[in-house]
């Protein structure tokens, strides 16, 4: 049996207020490490507080993380609070769905590619200079599996930026492996949150996809289900744990076997 004990650590949890995010920084305090969430909603306060009532140690930060400046808060916030990085979930993202390439607005191109990747840029970039302050640390990004696929009904902007992340861990992972900072992803395929949640009204600022497009998602998943937010939280919790200490650049692809079809 694998024990994974990450007393004395500091865990930080992007996109934190709820869904994988959320179900990590509960996964990090349950595994005895304290956790700083943050979010651009203000619901993260009520995430941090379920976690402390459980017995776990969490403070939160409200921030927009696709801002360079939201991300430096967030860090620092985390020294100040905790005194030390030693963990980093990099999770926040929004959704898009499939139009003509034609057909895709700048705004649209800039509005997912600042939240999925130039966020998770940020993100590493002020905290890598914190983790350095203790010889080292581990960061895992949130990909998807269209971080490693293209399918037929995602959107070219998602797949862009997704498979950017992939891009980005690889070459963190080569600059800073000497410096003791692993760096790896996660590519979760459908999971059950309110990014594919059929009951919204399925636009983007509600969240949500169409009930059909959920269903067309489950058929393509041999497991044929969704999977759950602590699925991708137990991988996160176990890439950042010491029995991972040689996996470096990689990434976990969790998706039921929805990409090998
Ligand atoms: N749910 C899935 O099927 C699925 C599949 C593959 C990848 N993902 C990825 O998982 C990650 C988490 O998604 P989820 O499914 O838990 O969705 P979710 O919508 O439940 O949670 C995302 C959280 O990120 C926050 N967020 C978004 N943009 C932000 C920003 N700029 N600054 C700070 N916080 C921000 C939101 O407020 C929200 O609380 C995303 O990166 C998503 O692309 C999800």
């Amino acid at each position: 049996m694998i024990t994974i004990d990450l007393s004395d650590k500091v865990a930080l949890v992007t996109g934190a207020a709820q869904g994988i995010g959320f179900a990590t920084a509960r996964a990090f305090a349950i595994s005895g490490a304290r956790v700083l969430l943050a979010d651009v909603k203000p619901e993260v306060a009520e995430a941090a507080k379920l976690i402390v009532s459980e017995g776990g140690v969490a403070q939160h930060i409200c921030c927009d993380v696709s801002l360079s400046e939201g991300c430096r808060a967030m860090v620092e916030k985390t020294l100040s609070t905790f005194g030390r990085l030693d963990y980093a979930f990099n999770n926040a993202g929004t959704g898009s769905y499939y139009r003509p390439v034609g057909e895709v607005t700048g705004d649209a191109w800039d509005r997912v590619i600042n939240n999925n990747l130039s966020s998770v840029f940020y993100c590493i970039k002020h905290q890598v200079p914190a983790m350095l302050q203790e010889g080292g640390g581990v960061i895992v990004n949130n990909s998807s599996v269209l971080g490693v696929k293209a399918l037929p009904e995602s959107s070219v902007e998602y797949t862009a930026a997704k498979h950017g992340v992939i891009g980005l861990t690889r070459q963190v992972a080569v600059n800073h492996g000497a410096d003791g900072i692993r760096c790896v992803a996660v590519c979760p395929g459908l999971i059950d949150t309110s990014l594919v949640d059929p009951t919204s009204d399925g636009g983007i600022k509600a969240g949500g996809i169409p009930a059909a497009l959920r269903k067309h998602f489950v058929d393509r998943t041999p497991l044929g289900c969704a999977g759950t937010p602590d699925v991708i939280a137990s991988a996160v919790v176990f890439l950042c744990a010491d029995q991972s200490s040689f996996i470096n650049g990689s990434h976990l692809v969790i998706d039921g076997g929805m990409s090998q079809g």
